[in-house]
């Protein structure tokens, strides 16, 4: 057999170099693994990248994409519609808190969050408030990649090669994290509810009356699983009603079980105007994303004669077929098999065997929320050297882990049991145990 060419597909957030020097390879899934194309069975510590809760290949995803696939391939997504796109919108709408009543669908989280902040600004606009056009972010933040996600987001490497390009008038609050006052926390943290304050110090700065909208994810996923203050989010909500500022919560990551329920507002029990989601609405089937907003959001664009556009915002995909049934089935499988419930019922096991970490060599922190963890590792050398070393001796010895800088993040499956974790978890510590020696 020739080897395959691998250099034309340059691959995202990946060391395409050192990747395609060592590939690592997976040609199949199934419930809780990946099969290498070299015929070995990988556990998947992440359930894919926050998707898949639900497992891979879910025999009801795989039937209702593939009976959908043999109907209806794709309908124009603009002045028509299909019977699907209406239902999943309603499920969703059904599973959100009270008085969201619309959907608008995307293809992915970044384009849910640009989504969400072009409508933050339209609403805004509409209502007599143009003035109103400033974004309120925060630092370590993660909303996607387009242009309004990297400059409400707060990664240094994800805006660097673009400072001069991204959006104006745009803030961020302080990020939330502080080891010296956190470390080793389990769930919320005690310490940090006053940062939120720092709101204040936006709005006295640009004054309230300049500012559309706050967005922040519940708990912050790819920065390295930063766990909301313990009354954080209360006092940012309270914050932005006494400004009339819309928050958003970005829940790509905590929407559909992650942190045991529908969405964050639930757990959290703070009720934002807009949220975004994605990953785990398809399961991680079919890429899809969605704006969830409340009904006096959409009232407001629900002007002048019936027929001219309300929104010129819109995807050729927004909607299409096979995403919506890997929705309907992915929202019926969670029902059916309880996924939310045993998603909230492991978190105390998930949570006993990450910190079980603490006070082991170069372990500098453990954090954990839902089914969100994180061990932190203390940098080698070269920062971020350590993380990726440990990252690519699991998957070698058959555990798919993943590292953002020497942070070991992790997201199991909502039904994992006792092996799933024993297994993740003993491999993580033997490879730990070995590394940076
Ligand atoms: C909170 C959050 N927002 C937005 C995104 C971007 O989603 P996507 O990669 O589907 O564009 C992500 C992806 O991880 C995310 O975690």
């Amino acid at each position: 057999m020739t080897k395959k060419n691998l250099d034309p597909f340059w691959m995202p957030f990946t060391g395409n170099r050192a990747f395609k020097a060592s590939p690592r390879m997976v040609v199949a899934a199934d419930g809780h693994y990946y099969t290498t194309d070299d015929g070995r069975q990988v556990l998947d510590g992440f359930s894919g990248l926050w998707t898949t809760g639900a497992g891979h290949c879910h025999p009801k995803i795989v039937e209702a994409v593939r009976a959908q696939a043999g109907k209806l391939d794709y309908s124009a997504a603009f002045q028509l519609g299909h019977p699907q796109a209406f239902e999943l919108a309603d499920r969703v709408c059904g599973l959100a808190p009270e008085g969201f009543s619309n959907c608008f669908f995307t293809n992915s989280g970044s384009e849910a969050v640009d989504s969400a902040l072009k409508i933050a600004l339209a609403y805004h606009r509409i209502g007599g408030e143009g003035h109103r056009n400033r974004l309120i972010g925060r630092e370590r933040g993660y909303h996607g990649v387009n242009f309004g996600g990297i400059s409400v987001g707060g990664i240094a490497p994800n805006r660097k090669m673009f400072s001069t390009s991204l959006l104006p008038n745009v803030d961020h609050l302080p990020h939330t994290h502080n080891l010296e006052k956190q470390a080793f926390s389990k769930g919320q943290p005690q310490w940090g509810a006053h940062l939120a304050s720092e709101l204040n110090r936006l709005v006295a700065l640009h004054d309230g009356s300049n500012i559309a909208a706050v967005i922040v994810e519940p708990v912050a996923g790819s920065t390295g699983i930063l766990v909301p203050p313990v009354g954080y989010l209360q006092e940012l909500r309270k914050i932005c009603d006494q400004h009339g500022i819309l928050l958003i919560f970005d829940e790509v990551i905590t929407a559909f079980g992650r942190i045991g329920g529908a969405f964050a507002s639930e757990r959290f029990d703070v009720v934002p105007d807009i949220i975004t989601c994605a990953k785990g609405l398809t399961n991680g089937f079919v890429p899809m994303g969605a704006v969830l907003i409340k009904e006096k959001i959409f009232e407001r664009f629900m002007q002048g004669p019936p027929n001219a556009i309300e929104l010129f915002h819109g995807y050729t995909y927004s909607g299409h077929p096979l995403a919506c049934a890997a929705g309907l089935a992915a929202m019926d499988v969670f029902k059916e098999e309880g996924l939310f419930e045993q998603s909230r019922a492991n978190e105390k096991m998930f949570e006993a065997a990450l910190h079980s970490f603490k006070g082991m060599d170069g372990v500098v922190d453990v954090r954990n929320f839902g089914l969100m963890g994180a061990i932190e590792l203390a940098p080698s050398e070269q920062p971020g050297e350590r993380g990726y070393e440990v990252f690519t001796e699991c998957f070698r010895q058959g555990v798919f882990i993943r590292n953002g800088m020497d942070t070991l993040q992790f997201s199991p499956f909502f039904d994992g049991d006792e092996d799933y974790y024993t297994q993740i978890f003993d491999t993580v510590r033997k490879v730990i145990g070995g590394s940076g020696k």
